[in-house]
């Protein structure tokens, strides 16, 4: 949902000022030195980064405001990167919430400030969020660094933040203005928030030393200590996270069947990804930014042979009027993803693929009340989506068109089989990477025991067992046949026609949508998709299907001539070329979103959780065992290309003991034990 941005002015000593909060985002004297001297020293960065064995580290802070903090730190840890390069410690997560974010035009002119933070803040400032609440995950230093931006209340974020049993945060800075102008901050609910997220011995640092301040934090369990203030302040206060009772009862109130289990692992883990369309890809790729070793398991003898190997894809997120979760699921993959095909492609990853924008149009009554609705609730920003009349949609798309329509500026089109290729080949030629393609080898059993994973496959007619730390399923619509089909999967067959472009639809420069999707001509051609057969899972090309294809565009765009035009000389000649046409199966839920997490342990968990349906307290079910080595990534639907990048970020995340891109209430509706859930609570047989 759109979110309110802060309004601010630069005082004479250029520092931005809060006209509602009274008070300055940092010191007049220097911002820049208040930061290395308040949340840097005052947390013992620098030393207990020599200290610390593990590979990731996680600072958490309360009010972003100009990023100011985060640009410092991500500045010192590239230095103790270069000056340490073969430290045990490799990866920094920097959360930090802000319910007012600066619009970008003020946070450019704050930075300008500091040139000697630029390498970081370029980054910052190309992919810095739209204003919609929730959390946005940022990728700095070719992912050495991952910044995570909650948009909303530092309480309400904090407590919608996934915790993994023993913590989450190693550092907090505690920002936020002056206790005294912003007393709603600065409060118990915080400070539980705090003791709810802090890993054991967890430091923290804050600018003040208000006796408030002091006794919250230590009635949450932190022992706080006094120094000298920064400039002509006298006091702050920092200090650490003891472990405490209220600690423990407070880490249980999560709903145990959604807890998200991970794999520790202090040394380099070997991750097994077993397909090797769009969501095996990307999550390969990611693993291979980690450090991981990764082998990519694919049945077929060439990778995208699936859903992913339709050779153009419409990418945007399906919106409505109403913020719900499928709406809130789906703006923030596709945000997310869109940053991250730009750093793709910033970092020589090329794939074919153009944001040449898309509309969606209002084609029948119902379609025109859903976008007119958006126009009137306002839910999203305007650089999000906008309601265009039919003559607008007309000049942005440059064909005539006949209805009103929504129009995604940051939309348009990718081929996924390239974008596939072009992960794949990253993987291969990365500096540091150990990566295997193992083609031709399918996946037959997977088991976790104590300290592995057990993969039984199949290479070229011949069976072989493996061991790895962890494994990604990303076998689109074969997870069902693949493994025990433990989730309620829907299959369905799809068609989607490649038409020759004519001389007036090669005008057309934007992707259009109806109740399917069109693209500009691309290579002489558009993808016109497609069909929907339910339990359908033949690949074979039909006529008959080709037909209803055409039908479906021409009914949806009636009167428009350079439509007929094309698709009448399609339907004349395509019988002549086969190469028109493509078949695949698309695996999606009942409930419309994917599925990722630990691939669930339905037996088990049937016996932990019975009791669901009388409602109690969530603290008084015991944590479900997991699968923490084994994760699903499946249920993509018809819109891969928007969610796989989020998906498998997830994926990685959780893996890897992270923390993870999105709120605890959307990961909970991705969370594959949710059908599991519904069906313990409304007392119906899974
Ligand atoms: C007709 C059609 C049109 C579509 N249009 C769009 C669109 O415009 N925009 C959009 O965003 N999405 C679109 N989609 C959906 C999109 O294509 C899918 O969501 C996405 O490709 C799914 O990717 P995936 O990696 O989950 O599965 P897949 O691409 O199907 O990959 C599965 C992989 O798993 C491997 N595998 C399977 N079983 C095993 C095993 N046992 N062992 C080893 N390997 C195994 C396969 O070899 C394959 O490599 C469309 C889909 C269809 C069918
Ligand atoms: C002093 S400024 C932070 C300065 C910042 N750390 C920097 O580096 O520029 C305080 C910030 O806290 C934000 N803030 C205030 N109340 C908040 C709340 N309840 N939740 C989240 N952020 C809040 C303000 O909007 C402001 O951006």
């Amino acid at each position: 949902m759109k979110i309110e941005q802060a309004k601010i002015t630069f005082n004479c000593h250029g520092t931005p000022e809060s006209k509602a909060f009274d008070d300055l985002y940092y010191s007049n004297k220097s911002g820049f030195d208040e930061t290395h001297y308040v949340f840097i020293e005052g947390n013992g960065l620098l030393e207990n980064w020599k200290e610390y064995q593990n590979r990731h580290f996680t600072i958490a802070e309360t009010g972003f405001g100009t990023g100011l903090n985060f640009l410092c730190v991500a500045r010192q840890f590239d230095l103790f990167r270069q000056a340490n390069p073969d430290h045990a410690l490799q990866r920094l997560s920097f959360v930090s919430t802000e319910k007012f974010p600066l619009t970008i035009a003020d946070l450019s002119e704050a930075i300008k400030n500091w040139p000697l933070l630029s390498k970081y803040a370029d980054d910052l400032i190309t992919h810095y969020p739209i204003a919609v609440s929730g959390a946005h995950r940022l990728s700095i230093l070719d992912g050495q660094i991952t910044l995570d931006l909650h948009f909303g209340d530092a309480i309400t974020s904090f407590s919608n933040m996934h915790v993994y049993d023993d913590g989450l945060v190693d550092a907090w800075f505690l920002d936020g203005f002056a206790p005294r102008k912003n007393d709603e901050l600065w409060s118990e609910a915080l400070f539980l928030q705090l003791a709810r997220l802090s890993k054991e011995n967890a430091s923290f640092a804050t600018f003040t030393a208000a006796s408030a301040v002091r006794r919250g934090l230590e009635d949450a369990g932190f022992k706080v200590k006094k120094r000298k203030g920064f400039g002509k302040k006298r006091e702050m206060i920092f200090g650490h996270f003891q472990q405490s009772k209220k600690h423990s009862q407070i880490f249980k109130c999560q709903h145990p069947a959604y807890y998200r289990a991970a794999l520790a692992k202090t040394t380099q883990p070997y991750v097994a990804v077993v397909g090797a369309g769009l969501a095996g890809a990307i999550s390969a790729l990611k693993l291979i930014k980690q450090g991981c070793k990764v082998d990519l398991i694919c049945a077929d003898s060439k990778v995208a042979q699936g859903a992913s190997g339709n050779p153009l894809g419409g990418f945007y997120p399906q919106l409505n009027a109403e913020a719900g979760i499928n709406s809130q699921v789906h703006i923030h993959s596709f945000m997310y993803a869109h940053r991250f095909y730009q750093q793709l492609n910033d970092c020589g990853v090329r794939f074919e693929h153009d944001w040449c924008g898309v509309l969606q149009l209002g084609f029948n009554s119902n379609q025109l009340t859903r976008i007119q609705k958006l126009r009137e609730k306002a839910t999203w920003p305007d650089n999000l989506v906008q309601y265009v009349s039919a003559q607008q949609a007309s000049q942005i798309a440059n064909v005539p068109l006949k209805q009103d329509a929504l129009f995604i500026p940051q939309a348009g089109w990718i081929s996924p089989p390239d974008l596939v290729r072009a992960c794949i080949d990253y993987c291969h030629t990365h500096q540091t990477s150990e990566f295997t393609l193992k083609t031709n080898t399918r996946l037959t059993h997977v088991e976790e025991t104590r300290d592995t994973c057990h993969l039984s496959l199949v290479e070229t007619n011949q069976e072989y067992s493996a061991e790895y730390d962890g494994v990604i399923l990303a076998m689109g619509s074969n997870t069902p046949t693949s493994l025990p089909p433990v989730l309620p999967y829907r299959l369905t067959r799809g068609q989607v026609e490649l038409v020759k472009e004519s001389t007036q639809s090669l005008e057309l420069k934007t992707v259009i949508c109806h109740k399917g999707y069109m693209t500009p001509a691309i290579h002489g051609v558009h993808a016109m998709g497609s069909t929907y057969i339910k339990d359908d899972t033949n690949i074979e090309v039909r006529a008959d299907e080709t037909e209803t294809n055409i039908d479906m565009h021409v009914s949806a765009m009636q009167g428009s001539d350079w439509l007929s035009e094309l698709t009448m000389k399609h339907l004349n000649t395509q019988n002549h070329n086969v190469d028109s046409a493509r078949a695949a199966v698309r695996c999606s839920m009942p409930d419309h979103l994917p599925v990722v997490g630990e691939y669930p342990n339905i037996i088990s968990q049937q016996q932990t959780l019975k009791d669901l349906y009388k409602a109690q307290a969530p603290e008084s079910y015991d944590t479900p065992s997991k699968n923490c080595r084994i994760m699903c990534l499946t249920g993509l639907g018809s819109r891969g290309l928007t969610t796989a990048p989020i998906l498998a970020e997830i994926a990685v995340s959780q893996l890897l003991k992270q923390p993870l891109p999105m709120q605890n209430e959307l990961l909970n509706a991705l969370n594959p034990n949710r059908f599991l859930v519904r069906s313990l609570i409304r007392r119906q047989p899974y």
